[in-house]
C-alpha cells in the first residue's frame, strides 16, 4: 500500500477589497436580492409553507437586519435602524436578544412589503455612508463582507423557499413562466480513480490573504483519503427513475433506518417535485416535462444514500469531493445562467477529473457536519452563525443552479438535515477501490 502527501495548491493570495470596491459589491449584491424578489407579489412574499422555509419578505428584512445589527449597531452610540422590528428579523442569534419564532414568520403581515423594502433602503444608506467615509476599521469591513456572503446564502434560500411555497399551491403557479431551458445530453458515466493520499483540506481562518471563507471551513488540516473512485457527473433523472422502477422506495433494505421511517411516515415514493406519472416536475417556471438527462434533484440525504446503495456504490466523503475540486475552476450552471434549474452539460470527465463539480445540484456527502480539528467559531455573537448547528446535519458540496457563482469554492461546506429535500440537492456516486 502506498501513501503519498499531495499538496493541492493553496488559494492564491487576494488583496482585501478597498472600501470603494466593497461599496460597489454591496450595491450589486443588495440589488440582486431585490431582482430575485421582483417576480413576487406582496401576497407571494408573505407565504411560509413550512417551518423550515421563510417568506421572501422575511429574507429581505433579515438580510438587512444582519447589516444593521452586525455592522451599524456595533458602532458606538448606534441603535438599530428600527428597534421595534429588531427581534422580528433576528433569526437565531440568542446572544443579541430574543428572536421571533421561526415557524411563525409567515404571520407577519406587518410590516408590509413596502415597509420592508424601505427598511432595506435605510440600512443601505447607513452602510454606504459608513463605506463612503473611508476610515472603517478592518473588523467592520470584514463584517460587511460577511453580510454580503450571508445575503448570497439567503438569495438561494429565497428561491428554494418560494419554489416550495408555490408548489404547495394547487394551481402550481410559476415564479417566472419565461425561464429559459437548456436541453443537453448526459455524458456516459465514468469512474475517475484516485489513489490513497494525505491531502490538505479546508481553508485557513478568515480574515486571511486568500479571500473569504466561513469559519466552518477552517482550520485547514491534513486528512487521509483512501483509494476510491468518483463518478464523472451527478446522477441523472433517468438513472434515478430506474431506481424508482426497480422498487427502490419499497425496499427497506436499501434505506438508513431513519430514512425508511421517513419514507413510511411521509409516504415518499419519488423526488419532492416529480408528478405521479414520473414524467413531469414542478420548476420555478411551473410544471415542465422531466428531462431524463438533467441531474436528479430535490433529494434528501436518505434518498441519495438509498440510491447509492441500490447502485452498488456509496456517497463520497466530503474530503474525497474537496480533493477532486481543489484547483478546478468554479464553472457551472449557477443562478447567473438564469435557468434556475439543473441541466445536463454533456461534458464528461475532463483530463481525468470529474466534471460538473460546481453548480446544478448540491451534492450530498457521507460526512456529518462537524467541526474540523481545532475549530474555533467567529468571535462574539457571530460565533452562533455556523458552529452551533454541528449536530444532526450532513455536509453538501458544490453549489447549485440557485447559488451565486461568487459565493462558492472547493472548501465550501453547506449543511442540511438528512430529511431536507427542498434545496436543489442531488448526488454523485463514489466507490471504494482496492
Ligand atoms: C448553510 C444554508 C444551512 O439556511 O441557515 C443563513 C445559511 N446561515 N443565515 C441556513 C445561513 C445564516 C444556512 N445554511
Ligand atoms: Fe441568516
Amino acid at each position: 500500500m502506498s501513501s503519498s502527501l499531495t499538496q493541492p495548491a493553496a488559494a492564491p493570495p487576494v488583496a482585501p477589497p478597498t472600501p470603494s470596491q466593497l461599496a460597489d459589491r454591496y450595491r450589486a449584491v443588495r440589488n440582486r436580492t431585490l431582482q430575485l424578489a421582483a417576480p413576487l407579489s406582496a401576497e407571494d412574499a408573505m407565504v411560509q409553507s413550512m417551518p423550515e422555509a421563510s417568506p421572501a419578505k422575511w429574507h429581505l428584512a433579515h438580510t438587512s437586519w444582519f447589516f444593521d445589527r452586525f455592522v451599524r449597531a456595533t458602532r458606538a452610540g448606534a441603535a438599530p435602524v428600527d428597534p421595534d422590528w429588531d427581534h422580528l428579523f433576528n433569526s437565531y442569534y440568542r446572544s443579541v436578544g430574543d428572536a421571533h419564532a421561526q415557524a411563525r414568520r409567515g404571520l407577519l403581515s406587518r410590516p408590509s412589503l413596502a415597509q420592508v423594502v424601505d427598511y432595506r433602503r435605510r440600512v443601505d444608506d447607513a452602510v454606504l455612508a459608513l463605506l463612503d467615509r473611508g476610515d472603517l476599521d478592518a473588523g467592520t469591513l470584514q463584517r460587511i463582507e460577511l453580510g454580503l456572503q450571508h445575503e448570497q446564502q439567503h438569495q438561494e434560500l429565497l428561491l428554494t423557499d418560494i419554489k416550495h411555497a408555490l408548489w404547495c399551491n394547487p394551481l402550481r403557479p410559476a415564479y417566472d413562466p419565461g425561464l429559459p431551458q437548456r436541453p443537453g445530453v448526459a455524458s456516459a458515466m465514468q469512474w475517475i480513480a484516485a489513489d490513497e493520499a494525505v491531502v490538505e483540506a479546508g481553508a485557513s481562518a478568515w480574515p486571511r490573504a486568500a479571500g473569504f471563507a466561513y469559519d466552518n471551513e477552517s482550520p485547514r488540516h491534513r486528512v487521509l483519503v483512501g483509494a476510491h473512485a468518483l463518478a464523472s457527473r451527478p446522477v441523472s433523472n433517468a438513472e434515478y427513475r430506474a431506481f424508482i422502477d426497480d422498487g427502490g422506495y419499497r425496499t427497506a433494505g436499501l434505506w438508513l433506518s431513519d430514512g425508511w421511517d421517513t419514507v413510511e411516515r411521509e409516504g415518499w415514493c419519488r423526488p419532492l417535485y416529480w408528478d405521479e406519472g414520473l414524467d413531469s416536475e414542478f420548476t420555478l417556471a411551473g410544471t415542465r416535462p422531466l428531462d431524463p438527462h438533467a441531474p436528479a434533484c430535490h433529494l434528501s440525504l436518505y434518498e441519495a444514500d438509498a440510491f447509492a446503495r441500490w447502485a452498488g456504490a456509496r456517497l463520497p466523503g466530503e474530503f474525497e469531493w474537496e480533493r477532486a475540486a481543489a484547483g478546478v475552476a468554479v464553472d457551472g450552471n449557477f443562478v447567473e445562467s438564469g435557468l434556475l434549474h439543473p441541466a445536463a452539460t454533456g461534458g464528461g470527465a475532463a483530463d481525468g477529473h470529474p466534471a460538473q463539480l460546481f453548480g446544478d445540484v448540491w451534492e450530498w456527502t457521507a460526512s456529518a457536519y462537524a467541526a474540523y480539528p481545532g475549530f474555533r467559531g467567529m468571535a462574539g455573537a457571530l460565533g452562533e452563525y455556523n458552529g452551533k448547528f454541528m449536530s444532526g446535519q450532513q455536509v453538501l458540496r458544490g453549489g447549485s443552479c440557485a447559488s451565486p457563482a461568487s459565493h462558492l469554492r472547493a472548501s465550501y461546506r453547506n449543511f442540511f438535515r438528512p430529511h431536507a429535500r427542498w434545496q436543489f440537492s442531488g448526488l454523485r456516486l463514489a466507490r471504494d477501490r482496492p
